[in-house]
């Protein structure tokens, strides 16, 4: 299967294991090499560059401001002052703040390495450091999934891999790694609700014939043509299942903080924030039916595997923060981009709710970045590299559902990158410097 795909491979011995090889490697920065099929490679880790200290004064708020310049960053090594400005929700984190990178891949701590950027290196998710660290023959790769909700990092080729890269996959599918190697998995998207992850691999009820789901909508259908229906019925039903998956994401995670002794505020809106998605999965079954003109609702959810033995603050943390503070904040403004071009009230609403879980996103992943202590900064910057990173499969030839609040997957993309840079990198830097200070103030106590 590897020769079909392109992949250059030679057979070892009688197992049929086949071995992956680089041709003509381009080397960049970080050690990285990119081979003539597109693969990212890693033979040998380097040290990267620093242009901190830099001399240059930060211009910011001098009310808010955290620091100056980069000397002023020292609560970790590789500290940079930049502007971290404006919130996502009205919590107001303007002025210049710290934020801290890597020069090495000791900087980062087990499971990443540095990657060498600008003014300095950002640590990334890596489960190998060097092609050394694989077995004979493989090579220490890079990964990325297409889905926004998905992940990325280094990890070791595998004799079992289904593909290399998203070209080996058919379309609508990702190359990603994951339990232990390679495989196409359905790129879903991540719009309006937080996807219910198992495994990384969102779980979706089918839809069935039953009409205790939709609740009535007051939308008169019966002026559009039969294939505007059709396709505004087709995702309407996207949104409902999704919605509906939410209710399912959002009881787990009540469930999670519930094992971590959470504060009573986060548990209490956790629980709230189901019920939210509960009404948003009838309204959303509730256009479907007022579209497609028969009544549909979820069939059974598969609960299998939904819950693991044990609850870790760390994947909690990188769980919230895909989910929460980019799934929802996008999705918010989705939502409200929809209301805008339909003016549909259900948009509203939506809309309104999924500010609020990103909010409820927000407060989590600050809580839970408190109990991991100052490895948390880590996390959260590598977490926002990879946010940085995604992007939203484009699809030609969509039908035009912009009057009725659909946005294409142009739009989409280009609203998903604009909120990723002008909301989530900012509030993530911002909240990032707030737990500095507070690890700085708490610092003294530890002694003891
Ligand atoms: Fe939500
Ligand atoms: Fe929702």
């Amino acid at each position: 299967m590897a020769a079909a795909l392109g992949i250059p491979v030679a057979f070892l011995g009688c197992e049929g294991a086949t071995t992956v090889v680089c041709e003509s490697p381009e080397e960049g920065p970080s050690g990285f090499v990119t081979c003539a099929n597109g693969l990212v490679t890693r033979p040998a880790a380097v040290t990267c560059e620093s242009e901190l200290p830099r001399d240059q004064v930060c211009q910011g708020d001098p009310e808010f401001d955290q620091c100056q310049t980069d000397a002023d960053c020292t609560e970790f090594p590789n500290g940079a002052c930049g502007v971290a400005s404006g919130d996502p929700f009205g919590d107001p984190f303007p002025g210049c703040s710290c934020s801290y990178g890597c020069v090495t891949d000791d900087d980062c701590g087990d499971g990443a390495i540095c990657a060498c950027a600008s003014p300095v290196g950002q640590c990334i998710s890596a489960e190998c450091g060097t092609d050394a660290e694989c077995d004979d023959g493989q090579l220490c790769a890079r990964w990325d999934s297409l889905d926004e909700c998905g992940g990325g990092g280094f990890a070791c080729t595998t004799g079992d891999d289904e593909c290399l890269s998203h070209s080996d996959c058919g379309d609508g599918q990702s190359c990603e790694y994951q339990a232990g190697k390679r495989s196409c998995v359905q790129i879903e998207p991540c719009a309006i609700g937080r996807p219910f992850l198992i495994d990384d691999e969102p779980r979706l009820a089918e839809a069935v014939l039953r009409d205790d789901w939709s609740l009535r909508t007051k939308h008169d259908a019966a002026a559009l043509d039969a294939d505007t229906r059709s396709a505004l019925a087709e995702r309407w039903l996207e949104v409902a299942r999704m919605e509906h998956a939410s209710i399912a994401a959002f009881a787990r995670f009540t469930l999670q903080l519930l094992a971590l002794g959470a504060p009573g505020e986060l548990v209490a809106s956790s629980a709230k924030a189901g019920a939210d998605e509960a009404r948003h999965a009838r309204l959303a079954f509730g256009m479907v039916k007022a579209f497609g003109g028969v009544a549909v609702g979820p069939g059974p959810l598969g609960l299998d595997g939904a819950l693991g033995d044990t609850v870790d603050h760390e994947q909690l943390l990188r769980v919230v923060y895909r989910e929460g503070c980019v799934g929802e904040t996008i999705a918010a403004l989705e939502a409200r981009e929809g209301q805008s071009r339909s003016g549909l009230a259900v948009f509203a609403s939506i809309a309104a709710d999924e500010a609020d879980h990103a909010t409820l996103a927000w407060a989590s992943t600050k809580w839970l970045a408190e109990q991991i202590g100052p490895r948390a900064a880590y996390i959260l910057a590598e977490e926002l590299e990879r946010a940085a990173a995604r992007s939203v499969p484009l699809v030609r030839g969509e039908p035009e559902l912009g009057a009725f609040g659909f946005l294409t997957s142009f739009e989409r993309e280009a609203l998903r990158s604009d909120a990723v840079e002008s909301l989530v990198r900012p509030a993530t830097l911002a909240l990032m410097a707030r737990l500095t200070t507070q690890f700085e103030e708490q610092a003294p106590l530890s002694v003891h």
